[in-house]
């Protein structure tokens, strides 16, 4: 008899993602009206103004570890990390999984540069405020959680080294897609032994008479997933059990701008 084969629980991804409605709105077989895309780039950027809270939600979901000891992993593609402003990136106390075809290596030297870079810049932090307390008193200040970045050729590959990793060592927390478009289209595509969540932030401005924003990159709406069909929404108490954090249901304003926090996931 061969020996019995330790099949590990695959790896849940959760897709955190903020979009904007484009009309026009069409109906669905079941009468529901939805956009027909959903915009979430504009010129290799967002398409709306500085969203406070929904900046610092992304923060503070993708930070927090599930557990003492382990880090969180963000995947992103190229562009999505070169979005990111300079002096934040890699950004802190995540595991930063940047996926690009780039053969040539200058993408991976470029990330590596820059977590050197950050990891310089916050042993430098460190050293001054050591010298400035006064107290014996040590804090870990990271609460555990490392600032790392990998560089992958692809998702399956990213995910592979994430569990033969951080995984198998017992230091991976949660793993969170984290766009662009490419990305999650590929996280879509993955086979349905994965579970697959996601988290939106919708976005709309709140005088309607303004318009839509404008915008050139578009999530890859799977049509199951505007029908219904092999998804479910799920209720605000379970979005804030993924996110480990309250999430209210309904609008709340910012401004010019409105958003709601809504989840899915995707039936096994
Ligand atoms: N609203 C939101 O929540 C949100 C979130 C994230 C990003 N965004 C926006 O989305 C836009 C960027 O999205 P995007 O779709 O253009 O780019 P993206 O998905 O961030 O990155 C695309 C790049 O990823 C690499 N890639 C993609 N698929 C791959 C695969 N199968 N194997 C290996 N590498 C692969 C390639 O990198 P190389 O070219 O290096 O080969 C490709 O050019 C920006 O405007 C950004 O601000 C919005």
């Amino acid at each position: 008899m061969p020996p019995q084969q330790h099949l590990p629980n695959p790896l849940t991804l959760t897709l955190i993602v903020a979009t904007t409605p484009i009309p026009p709105l069409r109906t669905t077989t079941t009468g529901e009206k939805v956009p027909c895309r959903l915009g979430i780039g504009q010129n290799g950027t967002l398409p709306w103004p500085r969203i406070k809270a929904d900046m610092s939600f992304f923060a503070r979901v993708t930070s927090r570890a599930p557990r003492a000891g382990t880090t969180n992993a963000i995947v992103m593609g190229r562009k999505t990390y070169d979005s990111v402003p300079r002096k934040l990136r890699p950004l802190g106390k995540r595991i930063n999984v940047v996926v690009t075809r780039d053969v040539s290596g200058t993408v991976k030297e470029g990330v590596l540069r820059e977590l050197e870079a950050k990891r310089a810049a916050a042993a430098a932090a460190a050293t001054a405020a050591a010298a400035n307390t006064t107290t014996t008193t040590t804090t870990s200040g990271s609460g555990g959680q490392e600032t790392d970045a990998v560089v992958g050729s692809g998702l399956e590959e990213a995910l592979d080294m994430l569990e033969k990793g951080y995984a198998a060592e017992g230091k991976l927390g949660s793993v969170f897609v984290i766009g662009g478009a490419e990305i999650y289209a590929a996280a879509l595509r993955l086979g349905r032994e994965r579970p697959v969540r996601i988290v939106v932030t919708e976005v709309e401005k709140t005088r309607e008479e303004d318009g839509p924003f404008e915008c050139d990159t578009f999530f890859p709406v799977d049509e199951e997933l505007v029908m219904q069909k092999g998804w479910r929404k799920a209720g605000a108490k379970e979005v804030s059990e993924w996110v480990g954090e309250n999430v209210e249901e309904g609008w709340k304003e910012e401004g010019e701008v409105k958003i709601q926090m809504v989840g899915y996931e995707r039936l096994l």
